[in-house]
């Protein structure tokens, strides 16, 4: 697509927001927008800048996987200093915001994985990475990572472990990347705000909403542990309450789903 040009002046431009993308850096290509973003980070670059790449050559997954993130694509990182009271919710606003700047950009209809990848008919199309700092309660920093599949086709994921799809197949036609990129960075700074004023109960509900796991009857690996029930529900910390055929409640902080039906 020849006028899905980007630039930093380009994304930057278009955005009206008032924390998240006050400052854009775009590059060409990088190893990995998270590592960038946390090294500058580790410097107290001012909060809401965003790192943008149109293509990573080392993009870094959950539970240590890699990311691939060819031109065509949307990779990019936000620096965020949260209080330590609003941590449990980024996983909440960043999925959310992905959802509904996916939704918003192209009519189809988006659902999270719990905890937070974005699915489109059931297929993966946004994965989101977040690394935090946090020392005695105190938040150094909280990186948000977060890899949308745009313009990419069957052959390019056919590498991909888990289902995967892309917005252009499921449009049937190529997207402009900046405006998937500023409805993405709009959502972000409207519920990052609403998050801080507010004690996060709107994002939680809003984003419990969209799970498509609850009700489900899911195997979640935890570490070397391995649950496998009905998703009942999740906890406003976000953890999800597995019910196991024993009757037994168990509680899943961090993990990876897998949707049995
Ligand atoms: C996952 O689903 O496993 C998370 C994928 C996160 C990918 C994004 S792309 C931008 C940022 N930089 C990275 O190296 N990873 C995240």
């Amino acid at each position: 697509m020849k006028e899905d040009f980007l630039s930093s002046a380009l994304i930057q431009n278009d955005l009206d927001t008032r924390i998240i993308g006050r400052k854009i850096h775009y590059f060409q290509s990088v190893t990995s927008t998270n590592e960038l973003a946390k090294q500058e980070a580790g410097q107290q670059t001012p909060e809401g800048i965003v790192i943008v790449a149109g293509q990573q050559t080392q993009g870094r997954g959950r539970l240590k996987r890699s990311w691939l993130t060819p031109e065509g694509n949307i990779a990019l990182s936000v620096i965020l200093y949260p209080d330590i009271s609003i941590v449990k919710y980024l996983i909440m606003m960043a999925s959310l915001a992905a959802a509904l700047s996916i939704t918003s950009v192209t009519g189809l209809e988006t659902r999270i994985k719990w905890p937070n990848d974005v699915l489109i008919k059931g297929r993966k199309v946004c994965g989101i990475l977040i690394e935090t700092d946090i020392r005695t309660d105190k938040v150094n920093y909280a990186v948000i990572g977060i890899g949308i599949n745009v313009n990419i086709g069957t052959e390019e994921l056919s590498g991909v472990q888990t289902a995967a799809t892309s917005l252009s197949i499921e449009t049937s036609g190529e997207l402009s990347r900046l405006k998937v990129i500023t409805e993405l960075l709009r959502e972000m700074d409207r519920l990052y705000i609403s998050l801080s004023s507010s004690s996060g109960g709107e994002v939680y509900e809003e984003w419990r909403d969209r799970l498509v796991t609850l009700g489900s009857e899911v195997r979640v690996t935890a570490g070397n542990t391995v649950y496998e029930g009905i998703a009942e529900s999740v906890d406003p910390d976000g953890s999800l309450l597995v019910r196991g055929s024993d009757g037994k409640l168990n509680r899943v902080v961090a993990g990876d789903v897998t949707l049995r039906r």
